[in-house]
């Protein structure tokens, strides 16, 4: 009991890449908190709960600029005041932006820039520890968008660069022009396509993985139970896998999830956390929560222990067929699509 609440866990550390970068071995995802599940939860509750999660040793900390848009920094940059700020490492993210209310990507050197000098500002803070490509802009090299990531590590601004939702290819290709320490990605027991070919690449070039959406957007947490919450505001409503024609499939995973939970005396939350834990010391996985109670139970996941035939059970359970529906609607642009045209081939206009 006193593990599921995680009490007494300590959270150990971690190398991210090859260049320094070190974090807690378990981060926590802020997007909730201001964006897309629904309304933004009070700014004085989050700051409470940030400042709950780095005393209990999970120290990093990942948003982007466009949770909010901007809130989602604002809150964060809050809660780094009085001396927080030299105790986390803080993650944001740069790429996606709603220009004339349309969704665009963008990785053009001077937009790249102009986003990392508004992030420092929204943060308040000299410099950002990790620098993620949102996602990439497939209209440019991706040599062009890392050769103004290059200048900003140069200059200080920002200490580590990262990529989010990356192919092989361009993963291999950017860390040519500069190391990549971190690539996030959607990693769980109910997202495994990455485990073909990316997470290899990443693990060749000694390249850091961070898992988001490590509970499944909270379904491997609760399963539909978790949809009758699902406000106006809530972005899950419209992704494949939570419609009805896939719910009812997907269900059937959830309440393996939750047997296999109880004979390992541990919570549903933690067993999926577990098994991204288990996936090797490279990776971190960074579960979003609003709440106390629930971080609490996500660091004692750190605590469970999974033998290799739990693990083969797990990978049994969340195969590919054992799911029904994409990650995500098919104008959301992910690492399949995200290859960028031969740096010969490109002319600066
Ligand atoms: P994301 O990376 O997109 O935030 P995730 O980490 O897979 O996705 O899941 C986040 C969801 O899981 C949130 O809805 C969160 O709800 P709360 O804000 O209410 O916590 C839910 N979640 C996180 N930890 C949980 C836990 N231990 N038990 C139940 N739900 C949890």
């Amino acid at each position: 009991m006193a593990a599921e609440q995680g009490e007494g866990v300590k959270v150990p550390r971690m190398k991210l890449g090859s260049q320094g970068l070190e974090v807690s071995a378990q981060g926590l995802g802020c997007m909730g908190m201001s964006a897309f599940y629904g309304p933004p939860k009070p700014d004085g509750d989050m700051i409470t709960l940030i400042h709950h999660a780095v005393d209990s040793g999970v120290t990093f900390l990942d948003t982007s600029d466009i949770y909010g848009p901007h809130t989602n920094e604002i809150l964060v940059g809050k809660a780094l005041k009085g001396g927080v700020r030299e105790r986390v490492e803080l993650a944001t993210k740069f790429g996606i932006s709603f220009a004339d209310g349309k969704r665009d990507i963008c990785g053009d050197p001077a937009y790249v820039r102009a986003a990392c000098e508004a992030s420092l500002k929204r943060l308040d803070v000299d410099c950002i520890d990790l620098y993620y490509q949102h996602r990439v802009d497939t209209r440019l090299p991706i040599e062009i968008t890392m050769g103004e990531l290059k200048k900003l590590v140069e200059e200080g601004k920002i200490k580590y660069i990262g990529l989010s939702e990356a192919s092989a290819s361009t993963i291999r290709r950017a860390h040519a022009v500069h190391p990549i320490s971190a690539v996030q990605l959607e990693w769980s027991l109910w997202s495994r396509d990455v485990e073909e070919d990316v997470i290899p690449t990443c693990r060749e070039l000694g390249i850091g993985i961070v898992a988001y959406s490590p509970l499944g957007r909270g379904f491997l947490s609760s399963g539909p139970k978790m949809l009758e919450d699902f406000t106006n505001g809530d972005f899950r409503k419209y992704l494949p896998r939570f419609q009805a024609e896939n719910l009812e499939h997907n269900i059937k995973l959830y309440e393996r999830i939750v047997e296999i939970a109880e004979t390992k005396g541990c919570t549903p939350s933690q067993l999926a956390l577990a098994w991204v834990h288990h996936q090797g010391n490279d990776v971190c996985p960074i579960p979003g929560t609003t709440k106390i109670e629930n971080l609490n139970q996500n660091i004692g996941a750190l605590s469970v222990k999974l033998t290799p035939e739990d693990m083969a059970e797990l990978e049994k359970i969340g195969s590919a067929d054992a799911v029904k529906g994409d990650r995500y609607s098919p104008d959301m642009r992910t690492w399949k699509d995200s290859d960028t045209p031969p740096l010969s081939t490109w002319k600066a206009v």
